[in-house]
């Protein structure tokens, strides 16, 4: 018997029990071939087969229109940072919004493709919410506008998306996508790492609309060129199979819940007990604006930094694991995907009152 534990880790993440128990029965044999996914070649019929219904899955979860590509790229979202611009700046100009850690690092890394303008930004409330999109100053005809619909590290969560127009809206979702609806005609590229609510490390995937495939600089390889991964079935180069694998069996698992709707009700309720109690009481505290207040990523601070140390080797001992906030930050963090079952959140709050009442 493993040991009961709940994994509150930003990413790698918890992945759901009964996905990673059919990793394991299928681990040597995958159904009756003989062979590990592992093993597998990318261009086998078995492979194949496995993306195939992978893809499938996913455009069914998001309702993915049909003039928008599905890669499975190698790479993660930071390598995307770079990839945006390559594909779709061209000599022009992009919009960007900064509301945390991730999308200011995607600011860093696009500017050395072109000019990068950050048309609103929080850091100086410390990325405690997303700037009212009515302050905003878009540029018309810019290439595209960024955005990072949920900042993982600051615990911000857009409600909502701004107007821009023809604009194309570039999202990174890496850590809420599959954990609400999305309207997937709204934006132009959807982009996340699969390592919090899909799947292992390894796999980034991007949606991309058709009509933005045509416009990649010239000296693009074509490994990180959207088109010509699109013309080849995203195995320009070898893609993370074994990922995309795991990523399939958490669609099925995600399908077999009742969807994206049928979760997201369960995150609200998860967030909902969680910000409710960290409310009630002075001793802990959260600092975002509750209208940008992230389902996924939960920041807290005790009210004694000096207890923290006590406060997370206390939760350790309990099996509430991985609660340390990131260190741009301080404090704690509960990340509660998807694969974040409601009594993960009901414990963590137990201990959290019995470690009050206890200092
Ligand atoms: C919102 C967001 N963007 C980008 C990244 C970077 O992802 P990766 O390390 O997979 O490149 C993370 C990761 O942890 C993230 O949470």
């Amino acid at each position: 018997m493993t040991k009961k534990i709940y994994n509150f880790s930003a990413g790698p993440a918890v992945l759901p029990r009964p996905v990673l128990e059919r990793a394991q029965a299928e681990m040597l044999d995958w159904q009756g071939s003989g062979m590990s996914v592992m093993e597998m070649s990318h261009r086998g019929k078995e492979f194949m087969e496995i993306l195939a219904k992978t893809e499938a899955d996913l455009r069914q979860l998001m309702n993915i229109p049909k003039n928008y590509n599905v890669l499975f790229l190698q790479g993660g979202a930071i390598a995307e940072n770079a990839m945006i611009p390559m594909n779709l700046l061209n000599g022009g100009e992009a919009d960007y919004v900064v509301t945390g850690a991730w999308s200011k690092r995607s600011v860093e890394d696009a500017r050395a493709y072109g000019k990068i303008n950050v048309i609103a930004s929080s850091e100086a409330d410390k990325f405690t919410h997303v700037p009212a999109y009515s302050s905003w100053q878009l540029h018309h005809d810019a290439a595209y506008l960024h955005i990072c619909t949920n900042e993982t590290i600051n615990g911000v969560e857009f409600d909502g998306l701004p107007d821009a127009g023809s604009v194309p809206i570039v999202a990174d979702m890496s850590s809420h996508i599959l954990s609400r609806p999305v309207d997937v005609s709204r934006y132009g590229v959807i982009y996340g790492g699969a390592q919090k609510n899909i799947g292992p490390a390894g796999l980034c995937i991007v949606i991309v609309r058709e009509d933005l495939l045509d416009r990649a600089s010239p000296i693009t390889p074509a490994v990180f060129n959207w088109k010509t991964q699109s013309e080849n079935q995203s195995m320009i180069n070898t893609p993370p199979t074994y990922s995309i694998y795991i990523a399939g069996l958490v669609f099925e698992w995600l399908l077999a819940q009742g969807g994206v709707d049928a979760i997201e009700q369960v995150n609200i309720k998860k967030a909902n007990l969680l910000y409710n109690y960290i409310d009630s009481t002075d001793f802990y505290a959260n600092h975002v604006v509750v209208s940008n207040r992230s389902r996924m990523n939960i920041p807290f601070f005790l009210a004694d930094e000096s207890l923290n140390d006590a406060f997370l080797k206390g939760a350790d001992a309990q099996g509430l694991l991985q609660l340390k906030g990131h260190r741009m930050v301080g404090g704690m963090r509960a990340s509660i995907y998807n694969a974040m079952p409601i009594e993960g959140v009901e414990t963590l709050i137990q201990y959290m009152k019995a470690f009050e009442s206890a200092h």
